[in-house]
């Protein structure tokens, strides 16, 4: 189980999100300086870095993408608020982008679907910067992004496909495996996991929402 109570732990660090057009203070204009790090809902205007990564990340591995550049931009249109990106200095460098999601198991029809105000949200994708991994960020934004969905309200559960190496991955952060999925790309097959939000009163209380 992943210590989130270690001093200095980035865990520990205040959770606000930040509107995608915050007010820039006067102070602020005066630096000049970009955010060491700084989570926030991703927008339509990043989607090109968040294509980038996923490019990367996903095309030599397995030729195809989670995402289309299209879908992208579609989820971050409809749903910015399912969507998170770690940026430091300015530099997309980890994101998941989620979607709304209406049936008790993921289907094919889920992988390009928005359903407004259901319980369930859908993971496409989460991806790191490949400078940035096996660096602990994946698990990281994991993390903020579970709390984030804790705090909204009428959430109860998010849901993902993974392929099997990365069940141990997801297990960690407190998934649970649900079997296999339904859903298939270009012959890859998937475990279909679950992590539940609710009934955590006293987690909500506590965690600054
Ligand atoms: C999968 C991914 C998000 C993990 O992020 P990360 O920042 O590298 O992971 P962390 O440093 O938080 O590692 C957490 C654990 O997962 C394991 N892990 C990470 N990537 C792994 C991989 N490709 N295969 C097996 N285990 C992996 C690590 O070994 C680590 O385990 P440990 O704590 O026992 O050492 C990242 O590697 C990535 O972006 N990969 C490409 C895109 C992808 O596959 N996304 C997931 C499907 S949508």
């Amino acid at each position: 189980m992943i210590n989130i109570f270690v001093s200095g732990s980035p865990f520990l660090k205040p959770f606000f999100l930040k509107t995608p057009t915050s007010v820039v203070s006067p102070l602020q204009q005066r630096r000049h300086t970009l955010p060491a790090s700084e989570f926030r809902n991703l927008t339509p205007q990043d989607a090109i870095s968040v294509f980038e990564i996923e490019r990367e990340a996903f095309v030599s591995v397995s030729g195809e993408c989670p995402l289309t550049l299209d879908e992208v931009l579609n989820f971050l249109s409809q749903c910015p608020e399912l969507s998170l990106g770690w940026f430091e200095e300015g530099q997309l460098v980890a994101f998941i982008i989620g979607s709304g999601w209406n049936k008790e198991r993921l289907s094919q029809e889920a992988m390009t679907l928005h359903v407004p105000d259901t319980p369930t949200v859908h993971i496409h994708v989460l991806s790191v910067h490949r400078h940035c991994r096996q660096q602990g960020k994946g698990s990281i934004v994991l993390w903020r992004y579970l709390q984030h969905l804790r705090c909204m309200p009428g959430l109860r559960r998010a849901l993902l496909i993974c392929e099997d190496f990365l069940v141990p991955f997801y297990r960690k952060a407190g998934f649970k495996e649900k079997g296999p999925s339904a859903i298939t790309v270009s012959n890859m097959h998937f475990q279909e996991m679950e992590y539940t939000l609710g009934g955590q009163a006293y987690a909500r209380r506590n965690s600054g929402c």
